[in-house]
């Protein structure tokens, strides 16, 4: 290097950021009585609310009593402050989606001490926080969970983001919510094939995070999917609370690092997602995931063969797929799950890292999985799904 390249100096500033999150647990959320939002968002502060139009459309009265608490409670401009917004995936295929909601903020003129709410599934919560995020570099926003999966895992997380350019998640970006409200009620609504789906994340952070929740899902779990409402609030708090922890003490809550521990399950979920074109949601792919993973993880001797099954069991006798053709399927004789694991790989950059149990309770990650070891776990979940008929079960979810 010659003299006058070398740096004229050099300085390290850390910057240290401290985030609080509030997370509330509750019913009837827009009951007069209710004080949740009055503690998340100041009187009078300015809000604006994007309601997923799956929940709108099946509880009419939502929006009358958003409209009155809001009211009641003078916050500002609250009756044309509301939108529907498309529930689903459809939000975060669209990229015209994000620009309607950018196009409300800026006619709204909400500015940084605003409050976007979103109401709504995963998807709605991902989309909105997404535009929460990048608008004037970031509006706060507050997440309502109105299905099992947004309440248990994602509406927990600081990801918010769209899909793009056929990836999913493409755009996106680390932005916390300033609170997240759980009213167990939204979910009465829910169709029993999104309230079943949500139960596979509960699985997937006990596999590796707690191992006596594990076995209360084993005994508990189906009789949440179907609408016991006392086991299902008990499984979203406790899943809640195990996705919070994870992110706040893990050290790595915008994920730099390779290991992503709460994505057990997900690697071969994202991709069957896609080659289904969501044929499966999110939810019963993760399902399907969390087996693949378990048959590799019995076949690297991580846990034992039975307690596989015994897990794959649990997840079936909640309604959940336990498998799909679209396992098998293959390009120039090569699985097609492959090309999952190397787009998996690409999205989160660095070397392979896929965690895996060590025993339920605990984690440990591999860096290299083999087409010879897919194929041996796709054969052994084959013979259990024989055994257990989870064919049956998918083809059941699949006609209704
Ligand atoms: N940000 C994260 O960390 C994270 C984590 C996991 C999953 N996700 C994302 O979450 C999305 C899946 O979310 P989801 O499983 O909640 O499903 P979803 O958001 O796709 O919603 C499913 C359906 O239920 C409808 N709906 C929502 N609430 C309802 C209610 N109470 N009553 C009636 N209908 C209702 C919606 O309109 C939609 O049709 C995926 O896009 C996934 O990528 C994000």
């Amino acid at each position: 290097m010659t003299e006058q390249h070398k740096p004229t100096g050099r300085y390290t500033q850390k910057i240290e950021l401290s985030l609080k999150q509030e997370i509330i647990f509750t019913r009837d959320i827009f009951a007069p009585e209710n004080q949740s939002i009055k503690e998340l968002i100041p009187t009078g502060a300015e809000v604006f609310a994007l309601i997923d139009s799956g929940l709108m459309e099946t509880n009419p009265e939502l929006l009358k009593h958003l409209t009155q608490y809001l009211q009641i409670n003078n916050y500002k401009g609250p009756v044309e402050n509301l939108i529907a917004v498309p529930g689903g995936e459809q939000i975060k295929n669209n990229p015209e989606e994000i620009k309607k909601i950018i196009k409300c903020i800026e006619n709204n003129g909400l500015n940084r001490h605003s409050y976007l709410i979103a109401i709504g599934g995963g998807a709605v919560l991902d989309a909105v926080g997404f535009a929460a995020s990048i608008v004037h570099r970031g509006i706060r926003h507050i997440r309502i969970p109105s299905t099992v999966l947004s309440q248990n895992d994602s509406g927990m997380g600081v990801k918010n983001g769209i899909n793009h350019l056929g990836h999913k998640n493409f755009l996106g970006a680390f932005c916390p919510p300033e609170g997240v409200i759980v009213d167990y009620h939204l979910l009465n609504t829910l169709p029993d094939r999104y309230y079943r789906a949500g139960i596979s994340e509960a699985f997937k952070v006990a596999i590796i995070k707690d191992s006596d929740f594990l076995v209360w899902l084993t005994e508990n779990a189906h009789k949440a999917s179907r609408r016991c409402q006392a086991e299902m609030e008990q499984l979203v708090q406790r899943c809640a609370l195990l996705h919070l922890n994870h992110i706040a003490s893990s050290g790595d809550p915008f994920e730099k690092e390779s290991a992503r521990p709460l994505d057990f399950g997900h690697w071969s979920a994202h991709h069957l997602e896609e080659i289904t074109h969501n044929d499966l949601n999110h939810g019963e792919a993760v399902a399907i995931g969390i087996c693949l993973d378990l048959q590799i993880a019995a076949y690297l001797k991580l846990i034992s063969e039975d307690d596989a099954e015994l897990v794959t069991e649990a997840l079936q006798k909640c309604g959940l797929p336990i498998w799909h053709d679209a396992l098998l399927l293959k390009k120039n004789s090569i699985l097609l799950l492959m090309s999952g694991l190397e787009s998996f790989q690409k999205h989160i950059g660095g070397s392979l890292t896929l965690v895996m149990p060590q025993g339920f309770g605990n984690e440990t990650e591999i860096h290299f999985l083999s087409e010879e070891i897919l194929a041996i776990a796709l054969k052994k979940m084959e013979s259990i799904v024989k055994k257990v008929g989870g064919e049956q079960c998918l083809l059941e979810m699949i006609s209704r």
